[in-house]
This record gives C-alpha cells, sequence and structure tokens, in this order.
C-alpha cells in the first residue's frame, strides 16, 4: 500500500499559541531511509511542528499516521513508544547527572536490577555503533555542547526511535562534529530511519538532505527532492524574496586600547589549562575576531573578560584599568556587554518575562528603581521600544517567559539587552548561531555600527565566512593558546584555517 512507504504523516496539522499561529494546515510526510530537511526562519514554526510530532504539544487540528496507523499522543512518552525521538534546540539534561544516568532518565522501562554497569556498557556500545563517542561515567556539566548532543542522540537511539528529529544540531558544532555528525545521519537513514534535520543554513540542506521541506510563516510552502532546487531557490522559498544585501562596513577609526590581556592563564570546567598564556588588545573601533574550533578556550576567553571566570595568573585591563578577577557586576558596571554561548542558560532567564529579562541588567543604574521597587512604568515603556527597536517577535506580552520565544528571537532579545546599554567593550560569542540568514544580516550589521560608534568588539566565533565579514584583525586560539593575530585584510582564511588545526605555529606574529 503507498500509505506503507511512509513512516510517518502529518495532515493538515494547525497549531495557535495565544496571539500566533505558529503552524497552519501543514502537510508532511517522512519516509524510511531519508534525512528530511525542515527548513524555514526564526519563528516560522519548525520547532513547534516537530514538537508536535515528538508528543510535546497537541495540534489544535489534524492528523498524525505513523505506519499508516492513526496516533493520538498525549504525552512526549507516547511518541518515544511510537518510535518518535526529538533532540530539542535547547538541551534537557540533568548536569549534575552522568551520562548514563541522564540516558536512563525518565525510561520506566528499565528494570532496577539492571545494574548501571550493564547499562554504561550498552550505552557505550550503542555510541560505538554510531560513532557517538561518550563516556557514560561523564558528568553532563563537565561535557562540551558538542558532546551533550551526542548524549541526547544516543538517549533516543537507547529508546530506539526509529524518526529521529533534530533541532538545530549544527548550531553548537564545529565544522568537524558537524561533518561526522552529518555521516552518523547517514548511518541511521541507511537502517532505515527517518532523520529530521531543522535548520536554516542552506549549505547544509544542499549537503545532506534527501528532500527539504520550506516552512513560512507557520504554513508548508513546499516539499522538495534532492537535485530539483539550488541555494538560491531555497533562500527565496525560505523568505519569499532574494537575500538580503551584504554587511557594509563602514571605515572606523582605530583609538585607544580598552580591552587588554596580559598573559592570562584561567582553567576550563575539568580543571585544565583553558587559556595558557593569552596577551592581546582590543581597541576602541575595531572588531577582534577570534578564529579557533571550539574548546579551544574560546569560552573560557569570553568568561575571564566577563569576571565569570578566575584569572589564576596574569592581568585584565579594561579602559586602562585592572579588572583582573572583579567579577560579573562590577565588570558590567565598567561598560562592558557579554553575549555568550549558551543563551538560555547564562544569557536569559528562561522563566521571565521579556521586560525583567531586558532590565536585569541596568535597573540599577537607569533610573528603574524606586526604594527597593523597580518602576514597572519607566522600564516597560523601555522594554517595549526595545522589543521594536531589535524586531524581537514577542509571544504574548512584556512579562510571558521567554523560554516561549523562538531560537532567533531569544538572541534578538538578548542582543537588544547588551547592545542598548551602548557598551564600551562587546564580548560576542557565536552571535549569529541559530539565526537566519535576514536576522544573521542584522546582528552583523548591529555589531560594525557598534564598531562605528568606538566600541570594541572581541568576536568568538567559528566560522570563518563571520569572521572574516566583521573583523579588522583575527586572533587564532589552539589548544589555549594564540597560534597568531593577523590582519583580516590580505590574510588568506585557507591560512586561518590551517592554524585553527594548530598546523604552522612558528612565524605567529602579532600586529
Ligand atoms: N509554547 C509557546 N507559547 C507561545 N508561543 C509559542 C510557543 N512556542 C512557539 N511559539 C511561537 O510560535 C511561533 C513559531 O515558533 P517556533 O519555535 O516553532 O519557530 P522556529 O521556526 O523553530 O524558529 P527558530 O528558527 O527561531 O527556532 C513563534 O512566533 C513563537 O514565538
Ligand atoms: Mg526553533
Amino acid at each position: 500500500m503507498a500509505e506503507e512507504t511512509y513512516l510517518v504523516k502529518m495532515e493538515g496539522i494547525t497549531k495557535h499559541f495565544p496571539g500566533v499561529t505558529a503552524n497552519y494546515k501543514v502537510n508532511l510526510d517522512l519516509r524510511p531511509g531519508e534525512i528530511h530537511a525542515l527548513l524555514g526562519e526564526n519563528g516560522s514554526g519548525k520547532s513547534t511542528l516537530m514538537s508536535i510530532l515528538a508528543g510535546l504539544y497537541h495540534p489544535d487540528d489534524g492528523r498524525i499516521f505513523i505506519a499508516g496507523k492513526k496516533v493520538n499522543f498525549r504525552s512526549p512518552r507516547d511518541a518515544i513508544q511510537a518510535g518518535i525521538g526529538m533532540v530539542h534546540q535547547h538541551f534537557r539534561l540533568v548536569e549534575t547527572f552522568t551520562v548514563a544516568e541522564n540516558i536512563i532518565l525518565g525510561d520506566t522501562a528499565v528494570p532496577f536490577f539492571l545494574r548501571m554497569r550493564r547499562l554504561e556498557n550498552k550505552i557505550a556500545a550503542l555510541g560505538e555503533r554510531y560513532g557517538l563517542k561518550i563516556d557514560p561515567h561523564a558528568r553532563i556539566w563537565q561535557l562540551s555542547v558538542g558532546e551533550r548532543q551526542r548524549v541526547e542522540i544516543v538517549k533516543m537511539l537507547y529508546r530506539g526511535c526509529r524518526v529521529l528529529i533534530l533541532d538545530e544540531p549544527t548550531a553548537v558544532l564545529t565544522p568537524q562534529e558537524t561533518k561526522d555528525l552529518f555521516a552518523n545521519l547517514r548511518m541511521m537513514a541507511g537502517e532505515g530511519k527517518a532523520v529530521v534535520l531543522i535548520t536554516h543554513k542552506l549549505q547544509e540542506v544542499m549537503q545532506v538532505a534527501d528532500r527539504v521541506t520550506v516552512l513560512r510563516g507557520g504554513r508548508a510552502i513546499g516539499t522538495l527532492e534532492r537535485g530539483t532546487y539550488n541555494e538560491r531557490e531555497l533562500a527565496r522559498l525560505m523568505i519569499g524574496r532574494d537575500i538580503a544585501p551584504q554587511v557594509t562596513r563602514m571605515p572606523a577609526i582605530r583609538g585607544e586600547v580598552v580591552l587588554e590581556l596580559h598573559d592570562v592563564h584561567v582553567m576550563n570546567d575539568l580543571g585544565r589549562p583553558g587559556l595558557d598564556g593569552v596577551s592581546l588588545a582590543v581597541h576602541r573601533g575595531e572588531i577582534l575576531g577570534v578564529a579557533g574550533i571550539a574548546g579551544n578556550g574560546q569560552r573560557e576567553l569570553a568568561e575571564a573578560v566577563a569576571g565569570l571566570r578566575k584569572v589564576i595568573r596574569g592581568r585584565i585591563y579594561i579602559g586602562g584599568e585592572d579588572c583582573t578577577n572583579l567579577g560579573p557586576r562590577t565588570i558590567i558596571d565598567k561598560g562592558v556587554a557579554h553575549i555568550p554561548e549558551d543563551r538560555l542558560g547564562s544569557g536569559l532567564v528562561a522563566g521571565l518575562g521579556a521586560l525583567d529579562n531586558l532590565i536585569l541588567k541596568d535597573y540599577r543604574r537607569r533610573g528603574f528603581s524606586r526604594g527597593p521597587f523597580i518602576d514597572r512604568r519607566a522600564a516597560t515603556a523601555r522594554a517595549a521600544a526595545l522589543t521594536k527597536q531589535f524586531d524581537v517577535r514577542l509571544t504574548g506580552d512584556l512579562d510571558a517567559p521567554v523560554r516561549l520565544l523562538s531560537g532567533g528571537n531569544l538572541q534578538r532579545l538578548l542582543l537588544a539587552r547588551e547592545i542598548s546599554a551602548s557598551p564600551r567593550l562587546i564580548i560576542a560569542v557565536y552571535p549569529a548561531r541559530g539565526l537566519d540568514i535576514a536576522a544573521t544580516g542584522i546582528v552583523h550589521q548591529l555589531l560594525v555600527k557598534q564598531r562605528a560608534r568606538g566600541a570594541a568588539v572581541l568576536l568568538i566565533s567559528e566560522d570563518l565566512d563571520e569572521i572574516f565579514k566583521l573583523s579588522d584583525r583575527i586572533a587564532v586560539l589552539f589548544k589555549g593558546r594564540l597560534a597568531a593575530i593577523l590582519p583580516a585584510e590580505g590574510t588568506d582564511p585557507q591560512q586561518v584555517g590551517l592554524l585553527m588545526m594548530g598546523a604552522g605555529l612558528q612565524g605567529a606574529e602579532a600586529v
């Protein structure tokens, strides 16, 4: 029967949230053995549609069939039992538990006599089989984002999923990890699983998808077979017009030094050297791009400057003042903005509304406080202006918890808060991560504008295109050390790529 060629069939799926229709009459089918890309701009309804399939949300209308049989999921557990596994955009692991504990968490099918030891072996074997290496004994907080993702995937495989949904998995991965992941996904598809890859990266669709479904404004615009589309056509389908113009970098005058690191040493979370003697300077009106494969000290660098990580040797100066180990509150008061790697972890408070998140950092300074209270009226006016200026598409009002926002809108909210404070130093860690093409353009333009205004920008990214597009100078981090600092102009990206991998460390020089 024709029905049987589909593992999953979603028909006429509609889902409303207060004030927004996240999905409208969406049809989608998944075939066994395929990698199916789900493409769409921020807020187009990708996560919602797949959360419905994963039993997290109940659709207002529409039907779902699995292998020809109509299903009605009441909870994620129902979906898992039907073989649907989803790795969410924001991971849901318990930080203090081990990998093994996280994987069996909520799995009532595990008899308690099944010893942890055996379980751990099984997890390791699964990891081995699919090339997803993880240590079952490691605690989640010790793992990099890439490793955490592997845990989530193994968790789904462990539960025997036939349909694996990954929500923007590569947003947090290094280029090498992305390559490995795609190879793993292909292997899973080869076994007859259906893999859904949510993304807004056209290149990835071109690279790995057998079919692609494009969502725009909650509607499915179409499903296309590999070989019948190119990047340009996909972009047009996705945003309904041609791609936005490139970032124009206005000339800026490099001024005095704003940030200076002098032989800085810090430890990483594993207690090993994270930064191993880094010295660099960022000037007014300059973007210093820090290139490197994640895990080579980027996070430690950003956190050390932001006052979130202890400097064990060396000094950090901001505006000529020794700010070593002053603590995050004081660093903020020195005019430092921080756009951190994980938006919902250290950037925003998930359970609070946009208003509270926006004033989180500056209510002390900006006259919103009346005694111990916050002047809600003034704060509301400011929050409303900021969300408008930065085009944050809120769900509900300014008090609705921000965890309901789509990934891209979360990032805009964070940028709105950080940039609107007119900081003299901006630490931007993967600022365009999770953003669609249009929003990426907006963020890039914002950073370039800040540079023109005279801010010093420390831009941390693994995306060499982004680094070259925005930076005046490029510093390459490798194993916690600076491999080189080079002028962006006239430098070959290939050379930077090699330095990122540890090649050609001699001849490193400061400019
Ligand atoms: N639980 C919720 N409550 C209210 N509104 C929601 C909820 N979840 C999503 N929305 C809204 O539904 C719309 C679609 O959101 P969704 O997260 O599905 O988009 P997305 O395509 O995954 O976007 P992104 O690429 O930014 O992750 C957005 O306007 C979002 O704010
Ligand atoms: Mg999403």
